[in-house]
């Protein structure tokens, strides 16, 4: 391209002002399918629709012609423009300033205000942590702490702080280093004063729990009232650096540990993530006190394979740990659950029975997912009725019923003959019929695994899949993880590189590696802008429109990886061949027989 590259910052403002559905929309009419979005496809003629759109990606594809990409491409395809027209037209219509700012050095005024918060906030938290330490304010917040069993060093550790009894404390700190008061506004660190003249601060008065995000930059607080008193706490509202459901408390600092054990430990309060370090366990984390998301999950299994979820004892914390299962199975964890006696929280159990005690009853004595299924429904019932015995045993069957491994099975069946006294026979026999019930039921049903290829419109130009090589379904599919997620993608950096046999796909590869070098977050779309080159462009659209589940093991990274490397490897023992029968030819038996031992030494890998 002769033109001068058009700044990232510039693309990815165009396209977070510029939604795929509010673009296509303009063009064609949609229909909401699930996850995606179909219609006619405006790019060639057809009577069934096979254009989509994700909106969870910011991307459209068409099944039948094949053409794709973000807003910026269905633009530059609808409209016939060029790239740096169709972002130039975008960037007015959005009243992003694009050619004075645009290419002056530092950045766009979106980037420049990110990295305003970003200091902002690491500045805040560096008073509030010095206020609560060092002066006369801060004493009864730091006796307060004491008086719950926080020490010095987890103070420290966590950047505990104290934000005065004040209104202006952080208004004067920051106004003095000349932030724009608005922008912090706007960001969570201030408020405005009733009648809008001007900014107070937006804690006063609390313990201050800086929240980092997975990097280990603060970008939000919760305040915690000195105690008894409403609400309890207060969180930062969610800014354009802290969306609480992305993220989790402490998991820049447990990484490293949850990385060697490939174990996390979920927790509900902050106050039970400081605690448990100081107790020993430094692969926990907490949400913020929201509900467990399918964000959450996924950000956790990059880095662990089995988690314990430790919620408080009552029974709020055992219906939210109860919920949590079905998130967490679906992002294929191993799960466990602990049980914590007399409704207390983690923190409390810490304090009342000490470090070892919470590491081996509460912790090592966690119960598997099902069990704590058992054990949650026996509640319900009164089990010295019949009436309750026969209920809750229906209600067990329903959760044993469905587990795939009949030794798991005939295992709970055996624990809950013994517990009831009822016959294992019967009970054997019941599960059975309940499996039965369940194949029927979903032999009906619709077969919705594969709903969207059902639908899809097989016309024209054969679409991919089948007929691909092993190897390079291997490669599509990683590369599809890899764009999801960055920690897949150091996974397979680290083991392949940018080995991939197809051209193509190196080259995607490499871009992305740099990508998320960048720091960048995962987001196909403005990851196609960065790559500003048509062919790889249409390569990784159609990788991001494969079916791929967003879940991934690394088992089965492992394989794709291996499937890859197998490629080269069968090359060289092809040309090894070859050389070998040349060699018999030439009468060099000696060196075709070296050739052979070395055959086989490349097949053995
Ligand atoms: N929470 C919140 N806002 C509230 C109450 C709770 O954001 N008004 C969140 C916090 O993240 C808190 C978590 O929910 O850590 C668990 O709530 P709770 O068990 O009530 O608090 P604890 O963490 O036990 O706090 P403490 O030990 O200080 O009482
Ligand atoms: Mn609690």
């Amino acid at each position: 391209m002769s033109v001068g590259r058009i700044p990232e910052e510039i693309i990815e403002a165009v396209l977070q002002q510029h939604d795929i559905v509010d673009t296509v929309g303009k063009h064609v009419h949609l229909t909401k399918q699930g996850k995606y979005m179909k219609g006619l496809c405006p790019f060639h003629s057809e009577k069934t629709p096979s254009f989509t759109v994700t909106p969870e990606r910011q991307m459209f594809h068409c099944y039948g012609c094949g053409k794709g990409g973000n807003a910026i491409r269905f633009r530059m395809e609808i409209e016939g423009l060029s790239f740096p027209e169709a972002v130039r037209a975008m960037a007015e219509e959005a009243h992003i300033p694009f050619e004075d700012r645009a290419f002056r050095p530092g950045g766009s005024p979106v980037s420049r205000e990110m990295e305003q918060l970003l200091q902002a906030h690491e500045w805040s938290s560096k008073l509030y942590h010095f206020l609560l330490k060092n002066t006369e304010h801060g004493k009864p917040a730091m006796d307060y702490l004491k008086s719950r069993g926080v020490s010095d060093k987890a103070i420290d550790t966590f950047q505990i702080g104290y934000a005065p009894a004040r209104w202006d404390t952080l208004v004067q700190f920051l106004d003095k280093r000349s932030f724009d008061l608005s922008a912090m506004e706007k960001g969570g660190l201030l408020s405005s004063k009733q009648d809008g003249t001007g900014f107070v601060d937006r804690f006063r008065d609390r313990i201050i729990f800086p929240l980092h995000n997975r990097s280990g930059k603060v970008i939000a607080f919760a305040g915690r009232i000195l105690g008894e008193g409403h609400p309890k706490y207060l969180n930062s509202p969610e800014s354009r650096l802290f969306t609480k459901s992305r993220t989790l408390y402490n998991l820049h600092q447990a990484k490293t540990e949850i990385r060697k054990s490939r174990q996390i430990v979920l927790f509900e309060g902050y106050g039970d993530v400081i605690s448990a370090w100081e107790a020993g366990v430094h692969n926990g984390v907490a949400t913020m006190g929201t509900a467990l998301t399918e964000g959450h999950a996924s950000m956790m299994r990059t880095l662990a394979d089995e988690i314990i979820v430790c919620y408080d004892g009552d029974n709020a914390g055992q219906a939210a740990a109860l919920k949590s299962i079905p998130i967490l199975e679906a992002a294929g964890f191993q799960i466990k659950i602990s049980l914590i006696s007399e409704g207390l929280d983690p923190d409390e159990f810490i304090q009342k029975y000490g470090a070892e005690r919470f590491r081996i009853q509460v912790l090592d004595g966690a119960v598997s997912a099902v069990k704590f299924k058992l054990i949650y429904l026996k509640k319900n019932h009164i089990l010295l009725e019949e009436d309750g015995k026969v209920a809750y045993i229906k209600d067990a069957l329903e959760v044993i019923a469905p587990l795939p491994s009949p030794t798991e099975r005939e295992i709970y069946l055996k624990e809950l003959s013994a517990e009831l006294q009822v016959s294992f026979d019967s009970l054997k026999q019941e599960c059975n019929q309940f499996r039965q019930a369940m194949q029927k039921r979903s032999s009906y049903g619709d077969n919705n695994a594969k709903r969207w290829n059902n639908v899809r419109h097989k016309k024209g130009k054969a679409s991919m899949p089948t007929l691909l090589p092993a190897y390079h379904v291997a490669e599509r599919r990683l590369l599809s993880f890899m764009l999801q997620d960055s920690e897949v993608a150091r996974y397979v950096g680290d083991r392949l590189g940018d080995s991939f046999n197809i051209n193509d796909h190196a080259a995607v590869a490499a871009y992305l590696y740099a990508y998320y070098a960048g720091g960048k977050e995962p987001d196909v779309s403005r990851f196609i802008s960065s790559l500003q080159d048509d062919r790889l462009e249409q390569v990784v659209t159609s990788i991001a429109m494969m079916d791929t589940p967003e879940e991934w093991t690394t088992q089965e990274l492992d394989d794709c990886i291996r499937e890859i490397k197998r490629v080269p490897l069968q090359a060289q023992i092809q040309r090894k061949k070859e050389e070998m029968v040349s060699a018999e030819r030439a009468g060099d038996f000696l060196r075709a027989a070296q050739i052979a031992s070395e055959i086989i030494a490349l097949e053995r890998q």
